[in-house]
């Protein structure tokens, strides 16, 4: 175990037994809360900025508006959005991690539960430095250590990219599903691939990929420009054997709704971004309903039908 066990420079090989004891009882704490949890979905993309937080929290409203129990977890660690886009200001209080009991995640309605390193911060403005095992425990305590109760879907808001958050939700929840969120340029597909490729190496499923910022809804007369052009994400879809969930126009009002805390996609307006969202949500239900996920039910993609184990399996 040498100095990696985490008990400083005193550790002699040998004594490192409370460290793996406490490694074992935090995955024991991991199996039980994800237990209770029936689909887990991580949103991501390739490239910065091109709408995962947006497309999880209303994702996760929208379910959670249509009676599901929904968790929403914010494992952007360098920059968390989610408080800002749901207008949650609430704090963890000290009494509330003290003991073994579990954290209440933040509340927002009836249905939906939400994490995110925000809440966790004495001051949000606060800098952190975040080193890799440091974000690798950080994800871990947000599945073992959190109340999340029973839930239909957990989102998880992941940062752009394939590093260190992606891989530890890939490798901590192993029925973890892929949402791949892009936008329709050539250089957001190329990413995009990156993203498919990375899924189909750590063999995390892929849920389907939404087209964000697909034309743009003109705010006066509601007729559809197309800026960049559309459809690229539906064409690398079929290339990689994905269900495309959607298409979801730009329309100013989300960016408003996304700044001051009230998601305009989750409102009763009529609008065709909103139609566009909701297609999307239903999509997802329908994948969810086809291929049920159950940690017994995972497609290795190794060819050995889903019996083995993925960590260990090299056929
Ligand atoms: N369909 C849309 N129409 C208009 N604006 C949008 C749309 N989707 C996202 N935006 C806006 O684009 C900006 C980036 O979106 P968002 O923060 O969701 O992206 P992200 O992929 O999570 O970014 P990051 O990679 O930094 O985490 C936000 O200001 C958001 O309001
Ligand atoms: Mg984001
Ligand atoms: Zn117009």
């Amino acid at each position: 175990m040498g100095s990696s066990c985490g008990s400083g420079s005193s550790c002699s090989s040998g004594s490192c037994g409370s460290a793996d004891a406490a490694i074992a009882q935090q995955d024991m704490a991991i199996t039980s809360s994800l237990g209770k949890i029936k689909n887990k979905i991580l949103v991501m993309s390739g490239k910065g900025g091109v709408g995962k937080s947006t497309v999880s929290t209303n994702l996760a409203l929208g379910l959670a508006k249509k009676g599901y129990k929904v968790g929403l977890m914010d494992v952007d660690l360098h920059g968390p959005d989610i408080c800002r886009m749901l207008n949650l200001t609430d704090k963890l209080h000290e009494s509330q991690t003290q003991g073994r009991n579990l954290i209440p995640p933040m509340q927002y309605g009836d249905n939906l539960k939400v994490i995110s390193l925000e809440y966790m911060m004495e001051d949000r403005d606060d800098p952190i430095i975040w080193r890799g095992p440091l974000k690798v425990q950080a994800i871990r305590q947000f599945v073992a250590d959190m109340d999340w109760g029973d839930l239909d879907y957990l989102i998880i808001d992941a940062p752009p990219g394939t590093g260190d958050e992606p891989l530890t939700v890939a490798q901590t929840i192993k029925d973890a599903h892929a949402l791949v969120v892009t936008t329709p340029q050539e250089v957001a597909l190329a990413d995009v691939r990156k993203s498919l490729n990375f899924c189909k190496q750590v063999k995390m499923k892929v849920i389907g990929m939404v087209e964000n910022m697909s034309g743009f809804i003109c705010p006066h007369c509601e007729e559809t420009v197309e800026i960049f052009k559309s459809g690229g994400g539906e064409k690398t879809a079929a290339e990689f054997g994905v269900t495309f969930l959607g298409k979801v126009p730009i329309d100013p009002r989300v960016v408003v709704g996304g700044d001051d805390g009230s998601p305009y996609l989750s409102s009763e307006e009529e609008s065709p971004a909103i139609a566009a969202f909701a297609s999307v949500i239903s999509n997802v239900e329908k994948e969810v309903a086809n291929k049920p996920v159950t940690l017994g039910n995972i497609d290795s993609g190794c060819g050995c039908g889903g019996t083995c184990n993925p960590d260990t399996c090299d056929c």
